[in-house]
């Protein structure tokens, strides 16, 4: 689109693919008159000073006043923060549709105490402190000092009233307070036990959850008693969080498993097992809802980076390139592995690992290869008694002070 084109056209084309957004698993969701009057009273580009398209060949910054800076802001898509020197921050102004699809599932209602975490520089608070109105309060947290106080910059030239956004990490900001909403706009791998309390009863709250391996699911739960239910479930990419909720290793170096690195002197044997796709990238495609099923499912699963990429915070990189990614299981006490990579079962000390990994895969596929969209949720503190059972059995991950409890939805519940 041209630049001269006014602002208000911009948005009308955004707020058309807003409107016309389908989640890749799910249903769409009407976005409803006051997010809508939300979009245009606070235009997009009025919260990103300068962004990187991302993308395998991001190419220069773009900043405000620059060429083609209004066009950008207004395409449906990410758009990665940079800093005045055009440094490229671990944050982006997420992709619009998306962002108002989880608005709308969190089903924010005037008056209500709302808490962003992850607010980067402020254009969510903004919505949602319109959907709370004047009775109402929005908090936005930013871990990173330099979007903090543009947040806060924009919030003021916007004239925002109903909002604070505090510099700092996670959860650990809003110690006494609780909400009846919350939405993080990161994605954790560890929560902490505050996650069970932060929310009034009823309160929901969207959480992009990250798993072992590469899938990651973002989750719209609601508070019952002492514990959280997953209602909804939307396959989602986001930004790690850091601090103290960092993300950990979702995926692992193979030189760093420690099982592994034990048991590679004993090889076993070598089988194939191709997920019915002759070509590993096309097999990569498959191995994303497999691994976010097995990550669930299975303790012992890992999921591995090969090659230079995987130290030090390795993550969509790798994705879609067959020769650095693989995974496997990996079981201390039977003293066994296996590794899949492009195609091939790699088994080392004794072959429980090999048959247990070959049998979770057909399991896989006769069950219709669900993804993690497949996968209800209930979180409880760590020392709680199980939850209700699920007609096809429920799967326990401990995550710090937290238990995971994962189960299979009928097909008819995956909405
Ligand atoms: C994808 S950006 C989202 C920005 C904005 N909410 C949006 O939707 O456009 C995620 C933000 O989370 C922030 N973040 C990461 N870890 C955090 C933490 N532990 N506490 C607070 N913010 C965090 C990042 O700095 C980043 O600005």
């Amino acid at each position: 689109m041209a630049e001269d084109i006014p602002v208000r056209q911009h948005q009308d084309a955004l707020f058309r693919q807003i409107e016309a957004y389908v989640p890749i698993r799910g249903r769409p969701i009407p976005i409803r008159p006051p997010l809508k009057e939300a979009f245009y009273r606070f235009p997009r580009h009025a919260f990103v000073s300068g962004y990187r398209r991302p993308g395998i060949n991001w190419g220069e910054p773009v900043m405000s006043g620059d060429p083609g800076f209004l066009a950008g802001a207004y395409e449906n898509r990410p758009l990665m923060y940079v800093d005045e020197s055009g440094r490229t921050l671990e944050a982006s102004s997420s992709e619009p549709a998306f962002i108002f699809h989880l608005a709308e599932l969190l089903d924010v209602r005037p008056g209500q105490r709302v808490l962003e975490i992850g607010c980067g520089t402020g254009w969510l608070v903004a919505l949602l402190s319109h959907l709370v109105g004047p009775e109402g309060h929005v908090t936005g947290v930013e871990i990173n000092p330099h979007l903090h106080a543009q947040a806060a910059r924009n919030l003021s030239a916007q004239s925002v009233t109903n909002a604070t956004v505090l510099a700092g990490d996670g959860f650990g900001v809003c110690k006494n307070q609780s909400f009846d909403r919350l939405i993080m706009t990161a994605s954790a791998f560890h929560l902490p036990h505050r996650l069970l309390t932060i929310l009034e009863s009823g309160g929901k709250a969207v959480i992009p959850i990250r798993n072992r391996g590469l899938a990651e699911e973002a989750h719209l739960l609601e508070r019952v008693d002492d514990r959280l239910e997953a209602r909804v479930t939307r396959l989602c990419k986001f930004v790690p969080m850091t601090g103290s909720s960092a993300t950990g290793a979702s995926v692992i170096h193979i030189d760093d498993d420690p099982v592994l690195n034990r048991l590679r002197s004993v090889p076993l044997s070598r089988t194939e097992m191709t997920f019915g796709q002759d070509n590993p990238g096309d097999m990569l495609r498959h191995a994303l809802p497999l691994t976010a099923c097995l990550s669930k499912t299975t303790p012992t699963f890992r999921a591995y980076a090969l090659g230079p990429y995987g130290r030090g915070g390795l993550d969509i990189a790798v994705f879609g390139d067959p020769d650095s990614y693989g995974f496997g299981l990996a079981d201390e006490a039977r003293g066994s592995a296996a590794v899949w990579h492009k195609g091939i079962v790699s088994a080392y000390g004794t072959p429980h690992c090999a048959s247990d990994l070959a049998e979770k895969v057909q399991r896989w596929i006769e069950a219709g290869r669900p993804s993690g969209f497949a996968f209800g949720l209930t979180i409880t503190a760590g020392d709680a008694a199980p939850p209700e059972d699920h007609m096809m059995g429920v799967y326990r991950e401990d995550r710090g002070d937290l238990a995971f409890w994962w189960y299979i939805r009928p097909p008819e519940q995956r909405i």
